[in-house]
């Protein structure tokens, strides 16, 4: 999505802007000439530190804001917004924020309810204040629960999510909807398959085995390493938000949800091989029981990304393991 490619710059609201997915999505809508306004309140979930050094390199840049604000009170984030420059609207909002992590919305059902659904909830209503006539969703590949049959399409029964990060997710998806039929707002909601990659937040299992086995330590090992997952490399990831931008903006008062993934599956053992093959380590396992609230599978359908978001995803766990390394070792 570039200029050159002979789209207009637009004026877009990332929420979760300083986070994993939203500073890569950041830089990419900069790279193609298009404005951006990050909002994000480097919520503690993880360090601080973290998210301002992956937003630094975005701070520099010409059409970048980043406004400091809580997406939950959508008054003062409006406020923010229009003293940071926006007071002529925006083409479209991508909401990101969210507190993400299945296994810690068990221990904070509420605070995960408030932020995820409260907070998508204002950000609709942001988006209706500002007359923002396009806004796409970030959701997860949670709400399918534990689905009978991969790879799991966007028409598969939603309605048991096992964690209440799910049914946050879920709730998310079902506001979007009540909105758009209200208010006739483009929307798209995404579901995301496990994201990894560059500056992948460090709580997900990628990033955390990568600290642990470097370190000598041993890795917590869930289960008996059948689970799998459908890894999705950040880039492609962005590459299907820019195509949902686009699709929002193109379908005045559309409602779609679309899978985002790589349309595979990994197994925890498999993972768990390639990415100390990568860093040249020999792993050492802590064997522990299977986790409640994960699902045993995960696998996307993405012929509705590729049918209306052009979406094409092009990077391999075996490809995405040795980048996501690389730049493990480049941090220190
Ligand atoms: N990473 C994944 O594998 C994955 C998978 C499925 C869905 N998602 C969803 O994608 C989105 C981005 O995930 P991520 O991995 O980049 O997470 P992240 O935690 O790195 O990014 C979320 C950002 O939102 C900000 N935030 C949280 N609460 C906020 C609030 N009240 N007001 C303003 N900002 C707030 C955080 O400070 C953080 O920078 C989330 O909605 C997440 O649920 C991620």
């Amino acid at each position: 999505m570039t200029e050159r490619s002979g789209t207009r710059p637009l004026r877009v609201v990332v929420t979760g802007g300083a986070g994993f997915i939203g500073s890569h999505l950041c830089a990419r809508l900069l790279d193609g000439g298009h404005r951006v306004w990050a909002v994000d309140n480097f919520d503690p979930f993880y360090p601080e530190t973290v998210k301002r050094a992956g937003v630094a390199p975005l701070l520099r840049r010409e059409n970048f804001r980043l406004v400091e604000a809580d997406v939950c009170e959508p008054a003062a984030t409006g406020e923010a917004l229009r003293a940071a420059g926006l007071d002529d609207g925006a083409d479209v909002l991508v909401h990101l924020a969210a507190r993400a992590g299945v296994r810690p919305s068990i221990e904070h059902p509420l605070l995960y309810s408030r932020v995820n659904v409260e907070g998508t909830a204002a950000t609709l209503e942001l988006a209706r204040r500002l007359s923002i006539p396009a806004y796409v969703f970030g959701g997860s590949s949670s709400v399918y629960g534990n689905a009978a049959s991969v790879p799991f399409r966007e028409d598969d029964p939603v309605a048991a999510p096992i964690s209440p990060y799910a049914a946050t997710k879920r709730a998310g998806e079902l506001l979007c909807h009540a909105h758009g039929h209200l208010y006739g707002t483009g929307i798209v909601c995404l579901r995301f398959f496990t994201v990894y990659g560059p500056r992948q937040r460090p709580d997900l299992a990628i990033h955390k085995f990568a600290r642990l086995m470097r370190a000598g330590e041993p890795i917590p090992f869930f289960g008996d390493g059948s689970t799998e997952r459908d890894y999705t490399y950040v880039d492609d990831i962005v590459q299907g938000v820019e195509g949902a931008i686009r699709y929002a903006l193109a379908h005045p008062g559309c409602f779609e949800i679309v899978n985002l993934g790589e349309n595979g599956t990994v197994s925890l053992s498999r993972l768990v091989s390639l990415l100390a093959s990568s860093l040249g380590v020999e792993p050492v396992l802590n064997r522990l029981p299977a986790q409640p609230g994960d699902v045993q599978r995960t696998c996307a359908d993405v012929s509705r990304a590729r049918a209306l978001l052009g979406y094409r995803p092009s990077v391999p766990i075996e490809a995405g393991i040795p980048r996501f390394v690389e730049w493990f070792r480049a941090t220190g």
